[in-house]
């Protein structure tokens, strides 16, 4: 008996620690489980994630893939459209190769010195040089002619209208001389009124001459030359309504500056560096000559002599100290800025190529440069147009 309960004590103690080891295990398995599905839920969120992330990520793939085969076609059709325009220019050129002279104003045109009245040469030291040079601050040099838009037509197949940058206001002459102008009170205005019935007629103090005027300031500045009297130039307050100040004109001559437009005998311009008068010294004289006028006193500062033909200009216009004079044909034909004389000598021929207007109408009576918007006022013909400018800097040399 005795060995036999010896036996199943220690068989009893045994079933019993293993028992204890048994469940230590499944604990320790159990704990293994819950650990792994704890991770496994983790994994299962984080396939979630990245799986809706990877749709969104294929979604604008293939918007963008989408929007870059739009952008490539398009950019075909604008290749397109420029080959097409290339040999447009090219069979121009070729026809205008055979037709006309070499170009018109190859050469920079020096500083013409004066002696005398109008000289303000000699006074100058070099710190006054120095300070003009930092005073140059506009750098824009005429690129190409972005786009075209015709406003309307009204009045005569010669005439100039402009706006005035401070009101907005645009002033219309029609023909080449009259008393009056009219205003309008804006560019949106003028192109969506009838005519002229809704406009304000100003009555000017004397005869305004030819389309040479300009707006600058709030001060409407024209040339003035009644029969038998000498040429002037008149500053008109357009908010009094009073002129504020006159000026004899440099020179006796009464020759047109343009002879295409031989009613222009002297042509006014405004840009970001003042006011600027474009003028020919007599009949005999081939070129165009430019002085530079103090808006406030119209003393004339400097004058130059531009180098650039009178004969076959139609009009001119100035962008930041550089003149751009515009040629024609007796028979209308295109315009084109095929002369530049820039006051600063920063502006090289190259830089300044053969530059052709779109087709149009007739011929240009005037062409009015607003330095703000960096557009050009013109007639063609009794048409108003407005040409959108590109331009690019200037170097510096
Ligand atoms: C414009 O001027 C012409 C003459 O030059 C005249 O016949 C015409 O009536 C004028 N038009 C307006 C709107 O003033
Ligand atoms: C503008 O004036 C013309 C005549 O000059 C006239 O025929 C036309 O009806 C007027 N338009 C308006 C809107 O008054």
């Amino acid at each position: 008996m005795k060995p036999l309960l010896v036996f199943l004590v220690s068989t009893a103690w045994a079933f019993t620690r293993g028992q204890y080891y048994y469940q230590e295990l499944m604990n320790y398995l159990e704990n293994r489980m819950l650990a792994i599905e704890d991770r496994m839920e983790l994994w299962n969120e984080q396939t979630h994630r990245y799986h809706s992330e990877l749709k969104e990520f294929k979604k604008l793939t293939a918007e963008t893939m989408n929007a870059l085969g739009k952008d490539h076609s398009l950019l075909l059709k604008d290749l397109e459209g420029a080959a097409a325009r290339v040999d447009h220019v090219e069979r121009e050129m070729d026809y205008l190769e055979t037709q006309t002279a070499p170009r018109a104003c190859a050469n920079k045109a020096d500083k013409v010195l004066e002696q005398g009245a109008w000289s303000v040469e000699e006074s100058r030291t070099d710190e006054e040089e120095e300070e003009d040079w930092e005073e140059v601050h506009c750098v824009d040099i005429l690129s190409s002619i972005r786009s075209v838009k015709i406003l309307k037509r009204v009045g005569s197949p010669k005439g100039m209208w402009i706006r005035d940058p401070r009101s907005s206001k645009v002033y219309v002459f029609n023909g080449t001389r009259g008393h009056s102008i009219y205003q309008f009170s804006s560019v949106l205005d003028f192109s969506s009124s009838p005519g002229v019935n809704h406009s304000r007629q100003i009555q000017l103090p004397s005869v305004w001459m030819g389309p040479g005027s300009t707006v600058y300031n709030g001060y409407l500045y024209y040339i003035q030359q009644e029969a038998g009297t000498e040429v002037q130039v008149v500053k008109y307050d357009l908010l009094s309504g009073s002129v504020t100040d006159t000026a004899m004109f440099p020179v006796e001559s009464h020759a047109p500056v343009y002879t295409l437009n031989p009613e222009t005998t002297a042509d006014l311009a405004a840009d970001d560096e003042g006011l600027w008068l474009l003028y020919a010294n007599s009949d005999s004289e081939p070129n165009i000559n430019l002085a530079k006028m103090d808006p406030a006193t119209l003393d004339i500062e400097e004058m130059w002599d531009t180098r650039c033909p009178r004969e076959n200009a139609e009009a001119a216009f100035i962008v930041c100290g550089t003149v751009y004079v515009v040629y024609n044909t007796r028979l209308a034909s295109r315009s084109r800025v095929q002369c530049v004389f820039d006051v600063n000598d920063m502006v090289l021929s190259e830089e300044a190529p053969l530059l052709y207007f779109p087709r149009r109408y007739g011929a240009h009576a005037s062409l009015k440069y607003s330095p703000e918007e960096k557009q050009l006022y013109a007639w063609d013909d009794g048409y108003q147009i407005l040409y959108r400018l590109t331009m690019k800097r200037k170097l510096l040399v």
